[in-house]
């Protein structure tokens, strides 16, 4: 099973980005205890941000034949991306959205995301956790639906 792990805008400046919001820890030290977790489960991990919209559109293109899953954090593109949703759902790999602080809590734009209805789910407010949920989710989804029957 191979995943990737996906951050969109502004995710690069986690640890230095309104830390009350959003915690004090790096991009990179999330992405080695998502790793550590993979690897801990078995799976392979590929991790990516962009604050560019066609770079990620490119990639999640890309996952359709190259990855079995896609932990994702589209940051701001959550509430207006419509090219990111339609990305998607242009393609059969399962995508968990992944959003750090409450986002139903916040500002009343950021309780929309255009993703609604194209992902397996969305967590939300569980801090860097929620990457780990998303990623045990995930393997937990796969591995039932290919555990055969008819
Ligand atoms: C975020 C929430 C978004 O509203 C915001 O634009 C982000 C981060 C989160 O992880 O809580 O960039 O996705």
């Amino acid at each position: 099973m191979k995943l990737l792990l996906m951050n969109g805008p502004n995710l690069n400046m986690l640890g230095v980005r309104e830390p009350a919001i959003y915690g004090h820890d790096t991009l990179a030290s999330i992405e080695d205890m998502v790793r550590l977790r993979a690897a801990e489960l078995g799976v392979e991990l590929d991790c990516f941000q962009s604050n560019h919209e066609g770079a990620l559109v490119d990639k999640i293109h890309e996952a359709h034949t190259a990855y079995d899953g896609i932990i994702y954090n589209p940051g701001a593109h959550t509430h207006y991306s419509y090219a990111l949703r339609d990305a998607v759902s242009s393609v059969s790999t399962p995508v968990v959205e992944v959003h750090i602080s409450d986002v139903d809590a916040r500002e009343p734009f950021r309780a929309i995301s255009v993703f609604d209805g194209v992902v397996l789910e969305k967590i939300s407010g569980r801090g860097k956790q929620g990457y780990v949920d998303a990623l045990e989710l995930l393997v937990k989804q796969l591995s039932d639906s290919s555990d055969g029957g008819c």
